[in-house]
């Protein structure tokens, strides 16, 4: 297939990619480079020695989105192009609404004039709100505590009703839960700006002495630890499950929603632990108040997943530990 990856050169978008290679389609992106860097697209083709079709806009350009629509025969779409950043969405609504929703608005609209009926949808397990564990898909959607979980729930709502209207087409929506590690070759990995607010990008900073310590937000959750439990996911096992979903949604119209998750929740402390096994780097901590919107719980029941499309998450919380350092180490200050 021809497959347009829309923010095809982010952490997630690129693992993508490299998997889309490698499963031998053909892969058009489209980045503004907002939350990534050039180098990204040689390092896929280190990694497969295949190019990618690059163009670099932002989405809300509808015009050059177009001309992508008209130049090449888009057999489909995977959708990961938007703004991720909890606290800045609180920050920055108005910044945060207009491009997640307006880009999804600007391909649905694409996809309908020029027939590509097709769409995988980066969506997230923040649209669960605090529900119970373990989280299937049918249950039902919570209160999200910020701009950005709105946001992904409103762009799963749009796809939704698009299909509604277009029966020819195949909505997919993944929703992601807690997604860490690299690529194991070292290339790819996750690069985020200034301070981290992520746990792992987080950890790795104080690895690299760059952080003097962790900072644990609470410890008093009603968890077998007392410190917040969520469901990590190494990056190359959630690109994988991205070329299932596209292979299973060509041959499937209608709307569908899987987790893609492990359906193991680890705490902080675990986290912790298991960084310091793999890598035998001391990680100090100490613990702070509650992270404002944060959750006790929050792991998948990844059995839909498992049922439909074949997939399940492979690689172990060691493997994920081992590859982010392996990527941070040898990219102390990012991408170069
Ligand atoms: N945590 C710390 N210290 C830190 C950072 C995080 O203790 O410095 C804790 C959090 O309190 C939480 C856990 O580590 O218990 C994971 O926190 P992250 O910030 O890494 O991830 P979240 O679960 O808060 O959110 C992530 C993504 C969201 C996505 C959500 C889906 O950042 O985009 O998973 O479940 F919506």
């Amino acid at each position: 297939m021809k497959v347009l990856v829309a923010g095809g050169a982010g952490y997630i978008g690129s693992h993508i990619c490299v998997e889309l290679l490698q499963a031998n389609h053909e892969v058009i992106v489209i980045d503004d480079f907002s939350n990534s860097k050039p180098e990204v697209l040689g390092y896929i083709k280190d990694i497969t020695g295949k190019d990618v079709k690059f163009y670099e806009f932002n989405i809300l350009d509808e015009k050059k989105t177009e001309q992508v629509f008209i130049e090449n025969e888009i057999d489909a779409v995977i959708h990961c192009a938007a703004f991720k950043a909890v606290g800045e969405s609180v920050e920055k609504p108005i910044e945060y609404y207009t491009n997640n929703l307006t880009t999804t608005l600007i391909v649905a609209k694409m996809m309908k004039k020029y027939h590509v009926n097709n769409i995988v949808f980066s969506s997230s397990a923040t649209v669960y709100g605090d529900e119970v564990v373990p989280l299937t898909e049918d249950c039902k959607l919570g209160e999200t505590t910020n701009p950005y979980g709105a946001s992904k729930a409103m762009m799963e709502r749009i796809l939704t009703d698009v299909q509604h209207a277009c029966p020819e087409m195949s909505v997919t929506l993944l929703r992601y839960f807690n997604p860490i590690g690299a690529h194991e070759s070292g290339l790819l990995g996750e690069d985020p700006k200034g301070i981290p607010n992520n746990l792992m990008p987080y950890i790795m900073k104080v690895a690299a002495g760059e952080l003097p310590c962790l900072g644990v937000f609470g410890d008093d959750y009603d968890t077998p630890d007392g410190t917040g439990v969520r469901d990590y996911i190494h990056v190359v096992d959630l690109a994988k499950g991205h070329v299932k979903a596209i292979e299973y949604s060509a041959e499937h119209k209608g709307t569908e929603i899987f987790n893609l998750g492990t359906g193991v929740g680890y705490s902080v402390l675990d986290i912790v632990k298991a960084f310091e096994k793999a890598n035998s780097i001391e990680i100090p901590y100490v613990i702070k108040p509650r992270r404002a919107g944060d959750i006790a719980e929050c792991f998948a029941d990844a059995t839909k997943a498992k049922k439909i499309l074949g997939w399940i998450a492979e690689k172990s919380l060691e493997d994920m530990c081992r590859d982010s350092w392996n990527w941070q180490s040898h990219n102390v200050n990012g991408y170069k």
